[in-house]
C-alpha cells in the first residue's frame, strides 16, 4: 500500500479498486446501530485545515472516529498560524505529538507534497489550492460505480470551471486510470491550456486521447453517462473569465431542459458547495438523477477505507 495520498496519480488501477472495494465494506458499518470499528484504536489522525471546508472536514472526522482513532482538529483560524507560524513549524509540532496521519487542506498548490517531506506519518491531501483533491475523486468514482455498476468505458463529462478545480484534476487522473472516458466542457477561458493542447495533439497523432475537450455542453449531453458539474470558483478568479453570470448559466448551466437530453440512465454529480442557479438549477440538483447527497454519504466510507489502508489497518 502507498504511504501518502497526495494525487489521483498516486493510485494505480489495482490500488484504487482496492480502496473502492474496502469502502463498500466500510459502508455496511454506516447501516449499523453502533457505527464503529476498532481498527484504528490508539492511532492519532490530525485534520489540518487552512482553508474553509464543510463536507470534507466533517467527513474525515466522521471517518476517523468510526475507525476509533483519536482525532485532533486543527483549524488555522485561532491557532499560531494566525501569528505567522510556518507550515513547516506546524508540521514539526504535529510530528512531536505523534500524529499517525495528517489530513491537510491548504490554499497553496503543492502544500500537501511539502508536508509529506516533513512528517513521518501518512499525509492525505484534502485539497491543495487548484491542484488536487484525490479523496473527492475516489468518492466520485465510488458513486459512479455503485450507481452504474462499472467505471471502464463510462463517458464522463466534467463541466464548468475546470481551470480552478482540484476536483477535476484528480478526477481526470483517477478516471483515466480506471478506464473511463473524460470530456472536459466549459468556456475556453476555463479549460487549462495544457489539457486542451494535450487532447488536440493526441487526436492529430491518431492515438486514443485520455481526455477530450468540448466547448459545447449541448453536444456532449446525449452521449454522457455521467455529468459532473463544477462550482464556479469566484474566490480563485483574479480576472473575468466570462461576460456575466447569466451568460455563463445560459451556455454552461445544467437546467431541467438540458437534463432531459441525457440518456435515461445518466447521473448528475456535483462535489458541493453548489451555486444554485449558476452551474446547476435547483430542479436538477434535487432531481432523482442527482447523486449530490449520496456523494457526501459515500465520502465517509471512502475516507474510512483510505485511512484504514494507509495506516495499515490490516497490515496492508
Ligand atoms: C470542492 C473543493 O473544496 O475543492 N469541494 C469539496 O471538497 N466538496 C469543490 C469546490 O470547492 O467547489
Amino acid at each position: 500500500m502507498i504511504r501518502h495520498l497526495l494525487s489521483g496519480a498516486d493510485l494505480d488501477a489495482a490500488t484504487a479498486t482496492r480502496i473502492l472495494d474496502t469502502a463498500a465494506e466500510m459502508a455496511t458499518v454506516a447501516g449499523r446501530e453502533v457505527k464503529k470499528l476498532p481498527a484504528l484504536r490508539g492511532r492519532t489522525v490530525v485534520n489540518l485545515f487552512y482553508e474553509d471546508s464543510t463536507r470534507t472536514r466533517i467527513s474525515f472526522e466522521a471517518a476517523a472516529k468510526r475507525l476509533s482513532a483519536d482525532v485532533i482538529n486543527f483549524s488555522a483560524k485561532g491557532s499560531s498560524v494566525a501569528k505567522g507560524e510556518s507550515l513547516k513549524d506546524t508540521a514539526l509540532t504535529l510530528q512531536a505529538m505523534g500524529a499517525d496521519a495528517v489530513v491537510v487542506r491548504h490554499p497553496a498548490s503543492g502544500a500537501a507534497n511539502r508536508l509529506a517531506e516533513w512528517v513521518d506519518g501518512s499525509v492525505v491531501n484534502a485539497g491543495d489550492g487548484t491542484h488536487e483533491h484525490p479523496t473527492q475523486a475516489l468518492l466520485d468514482a465510488y458513486t459512479m460505480r455503485s450507481r452504474l455498476g462499472r467505471l471502464a468505458g463510462l463517458s464522463v463529462a466534467v463541466v464548468g470551471d475546470v481551470l480552478h478545480s482540484r476536483v477535476a484534476r484528480s478526477n481526470v487522473l483517477l478516471l483515466s486510470t480506471l478506464g473511463a472516458k473524460v470530456t472536459l466542457v466549459g468556456p475556453p477561458t476555463l479549460i487549462p491550456v495544457d489539457w486542451a493542447t494535450r487532447a488536440a495533439t493526441a487526436n492529430t497523432a491518431g492515438q486514443a486521447p485520455d481526455i477530450s475537450v468540448c466547448y459545447d455542453l449541448d453536444a456532449v449531453l446525449p452521449t454522457s453517462d455521467v455529468v459532473m458539474m463544477l462550482r464556479v470558483q469566484r474566490e480563485r478568479m483574479s480576472d473575468s473569465y466570462f461576460p456575466s453570470a447569466r451568460e455563463y448559466a445560459r451556455r454552461y448551466g445544467l437546467d431541467g431542459q438540458r437534463m432531459r437530453r441525457l440518456p435515461e440512465h445518466a447521473i448528475v454529480m456535483h462535489p458541493g458547495p453548489m451555486n444554485r442557479g449558476m452551474e446547476i438549477t435547483p430542479e436538477v440538483a434535487d432531481s432523482a438523477r442527482s447523486t449530490i447527497v449520496e456523494q457526501v454519504t459515500n465520502g465517509v466510507s471512502v475516507r474510512m477505507a483510505v485511512l484504514y489502508l494507509l495506516l495499515g489497518g490490516n497490515n496492508a
